[in-house]
Parts: C-alpha cells; sequence; structure tokens
C-alpha cells in the first residue's frame, strides 16, 4: 500500500480491513497526514509489485490520479483508478489490474471497502483480454 497525505487516513482503515481478511500487509508509505509528495510512495510501492515482491498493491491519493500515473510508469504496473465497484471489477476482469488506485477525497470509507473487496475477490478473465494487456508494455 502507498498513499499521500490526502490518502493516508483511509489507506490506514483499508490496511486494517485487509490484515483482518488475512493480508500481508505492506506500508510503504506515507505515515502521517503530514503534507507530502505521492511519488515518494508510489514508486516503492510499484516496484514491489513490479518485481513480484507483492501480489497487488493499492494506493491513494485526493484524486487517485498523481499516484496511479506515478504507478503506470513502471513496466508490468497496470494501476486502475476506480471510484465505484464495477469499475474494479472490470479492472481486474478485463485489464488484470495489479494495482487498485482510489480518489480518497471523493470516496467514503464504505465505499473504498466495497471496491477494494471487489477488486481482491474478481479474477482475470483471459482470453481476448490476455492479448490486449500483452499489447500495453512497450518493447
Ligand atoms: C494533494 O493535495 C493532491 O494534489 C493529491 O493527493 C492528488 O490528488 C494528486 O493527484
Amino acid at each position: 500500500m502507498a498513499s499521500d497525505h490526502a490518502g493516508y487516513t483511509l489507506k490506514l482503515q483499508l490496511k486494517a480491513w485487509l490484515e483482518a481478511q488475512g493480508a500481508d500487509v505492506r506500508d510503504f508509505g506515507c505515515y502521517s497526514s503530514e503534507s507530502c509528495d505521492y511519488p515518494d510512495f508510489a514508486h516503492p510501492c510499484a516496484n514491489a509489485v513490479e518485481n513480484a515482491e507483492a501480489d497487488f498493491g493499492v494506493i491513494l491519493c485526493g484524486t487517485g490520479n498523481g499516484i496511479s500515473m506515478t504507478a503506470n510508469k513502471h513496466q508490468g504496473v497496470r494501476a486502475a483508478l476506480c471510484w465505484d465497484v464495477p469499475l474494479a471489477e472490470l479492472a481486474r476482469q478485463h485489464n488484470n489490474a495489479n494495482i487498485l488506485a482510489l480518489p480518497a477525497r471523493f470516496i467514503s470509507e464504505e465505499l473504498a471497502l466495497k471496491i477494494t473487496e471487489a477488486f481482491f475477490r474478481t479474477d482475470f478473465e483471459g482470453g481476448r483480454h490476455e492479448r490486449r494487456v500483452q499489447k500495453i508494455a512497450l518493447h
């Protein structure tokens, strides 16, 4: 997981929920609500996913835009900005997203939990989507 100050509180709430589900969670920061820069935390989290040290990432900033833009600079990372449950399901089914990005200032904790639960319970469909996902990478 990673966030900036805008996503910090929601990150802690989601982290507690994920750990209660049995997930082994690593938090790459930030570690307080003090103003900070999302790339400082997005890059280490995206590195962990890119290097297969982590299966998935969950990242948050105010809009979800800056932190997902940063994560998507990493080859092998497919970060999806999701603000509702169907988006999270489709990000897994069609895009094999491996990082969930959330807009912390625009969704409630209750909705964030529903989105996160949907992301982790949904599998990639493969098939025609596999070909498309393979074409994302720059060669
Ligand atoms: C911080 O104020 C805000 O700019 C940041 O959390 C994020 O929304 C950037 O994309």
